[in-house]
């Protein structure tokens, strides 16, 4: 069986991609790049804005006539737009079989099992459909029994092999979010909080360290949120944690983690920070506004004073440290005034890099049933575009301040243009032209090689192939806002 797969959204859908693939293909099956050629197709998807949504309702559209043509092929949309539309989803899209939510993935391979049995007996008439979804009212379990959840299985029947990209793993430590800021459908498609099973993380961590990863980014939607409450009473909270993984994996060179929440950062999670060498001077620490009024309106939870606060006390903690954040413009009732208050945190915390978001409004959520979209799209993407001139700004003037630094970087592999697969061989002759003047006596013992930082910046530079998943020093000469250019020491 050949099974293509394309995943859409953040990193905790990326892990489950990778986790899902493992699953199948312990049963056997292949994975392609060619959609047409697959028995089953996947899509991973995401509903955090409708724009990603967009994108998987097109792929949908594009197949709903070739399955006239190959009835045999599977569709299964999985993750969280398959967890917010639910079965309305087959009423639009009457070609897809499967649905399954992110809180019922364990249950994919059977699902997919099903609908392949089904096709193959199907004559005409009512067709059925796979669907496993947690449903909006549904909880999970809490965090006492995380151990005994389906879908702890999931990430702890995890392979990984020399194949496999060795530079760096995401490991979950929680599932879902209990925040509910009102602009947002995680809650809803992710399901309540559980926090995973210290041990359970550690010996995940340990056995990719073990199998030569690099560098291991640890998971979480409000990450610094984590405490488990263990069988004998004691929590183990997240600074606690973070130590624990951090010393029972001495040969994994390094340790990060995403997502921060401003709100209840204790200083021990920065204290481990400073004190464990091989965990990143780096946090995603999304604001959404720097205007306290359009805070509370999201269900934030705390205000720009408390925001400032624990940035001065990050970089009190690590004056190296590197910064990143979320924000959304545009959210119901913002003025200019609003506006400007956002950009002015841009420019005070000197972030790193910013994700800029217009607001969409999201069926189910709380700012979609009481607050009017009512900023104009003309406003809203003029305050993006500008927030995007600031960030470029701060950005550029941060990186400038790396030139004649040196740095370690993980290689990631070659750059775009040289990293680009052999689909196309004209490009890939080229390529081998520029680099060798035509002349095949000369063999190609430099390319262009991309890099990251512990600060999470991009370096590009030249070196040898072959040098994917190693950790280099390298003096940065240059510097462009997204980019670090540097000479291999
Ligand atoms: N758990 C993370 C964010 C997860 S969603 C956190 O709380 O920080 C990633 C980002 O998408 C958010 O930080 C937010 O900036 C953006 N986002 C979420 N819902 C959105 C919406 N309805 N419209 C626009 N942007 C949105
Ligand atoms: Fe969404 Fe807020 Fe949870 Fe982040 S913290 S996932 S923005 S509800
Ligand atoms: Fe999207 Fe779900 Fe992640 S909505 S951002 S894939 S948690």
């Amino acid at each position: 069986m050949k099974l293509y797969m394309e995943t859409f959204g953040c990193q905790m859908n990326e892990l489950d991609s990778q986790l899902v693939l493992g699953q199948f293909r312990a049963l056997g099956y292949q994975s392609i790049d060619n959609r047409d050629d697959a028995d089953v197709i996947l899509f991973n998807t995401c509903s955090v804005r409708e724009h990603a949504e967009q994108k998987v309702w097109s792929r949908l559209g594009q197949l709903r006539d070739r399955k006239k043509t190959r009835p045999g092929q599977i569709i299964a949309v999985i993750g969280c737009m398959a967890e917010r539309d639910g079965a309305a989803l087959f009423q639009r899209y009457p070609h897809v079989d499967v649905l399954c939510g992110p809180g019922e993935l364990d249950k994919l391979t059977a699902l997919v099992h099903n609908a392949i049995i089904a096709n193959a007996n199907y004559h005409g008439g009512k067709r059925t459909r796979q669907v496993a979804l947690i449903g909006s009212t549904a909880r999970r379990s809490g965090t006492h029994d995380a151990a005994e959840d389906k879908l702890e299985l999931l990430d702890l029947s995890r392979s990984i092999g020399p194949a496999d990209d060795l530079s760096q793993a995401y490991v979950r430590i929680t599932r879902g979010c209990n925040k509910f800021c009102t602009y947002c459908v995680v809650p809803f498609t992710r399901g309540p909080e559980v926090h995973r099973p210290p041990q359970n993380i550690i010996d995940e961590v340990k056995r990719l360290a073990d199998a030569g990863v690099r560098e291991v980014t640890l998971l979480g939607q409000t990450i610094n949120h984590y405490a488990f409450q263990n069988p004998d009473g004691h929590a183990t909270t997240f600074a606690q944690l973070l130590y624990q993984v951090h010393e029972a994996t001495p040969h994994l060179p390094r340790l990060r983690f995403v997502t921060s929440f401003p709100r209840d950062y204790s200083d021990d999670a920065l204290a481990v920070m400073r004190d464990c060498p091989r965990i990143c001077h780096y946090l995603h620490i999304p604001a959404q506004s720097g205007s306290d009024r359009i805070l509370k309106l999201m269900n934030r939870g705390y205000t720009s004073a408390q925001y400032y606060d624990l940035i001065d006390r990050a970089r009190d903690y690590m004056p190296d440290i590197s910064l990143a954040s979320d924000f959304i413009v545009g959210f119901p009732t913002e003025t200019d005034e609003d506006y400007d208050l956002t950009a002015a945190m841009v420019r005070r915390c000197r972030f790193k890099n910013s994700f800029i978001f217009k607001y969409s409004p999201r069926p189910g959520t709380a700012a979609s049933k009481h607050l009017p979209d009512d900023v104009p799209d003309p406003d809203k993407r003029r305050r993006n575009n500008d927030l995007l001139a600031i960030q470029h700004q701060v950005s550029l003037a941060e990186n400038r301040g790396m030139i004649g630094k040196t740095v370690q970087v993980i290689v990631e592999g070659q750059s775009k243009l040289l990293a680009r697969p052999p689909a196309a061989p004209a490009q890939v002759e080229l390529l081998w032209e520029e680099h060798t003047c035509g002349n095949p006596a000369i063999a190609v013992d430099k390319v262009q090689l991309v890099g990251r930082t512990r600060g999470d910046q991009v370096v590009v530079f030249d070196g040898p192939p072959g040098l994917r998943g190693q950790l280099l020093d390298v003096r940065i000469v240059d510097a462009q806002s997204m980019t670090l250019f540097a000479n291999l020491l």
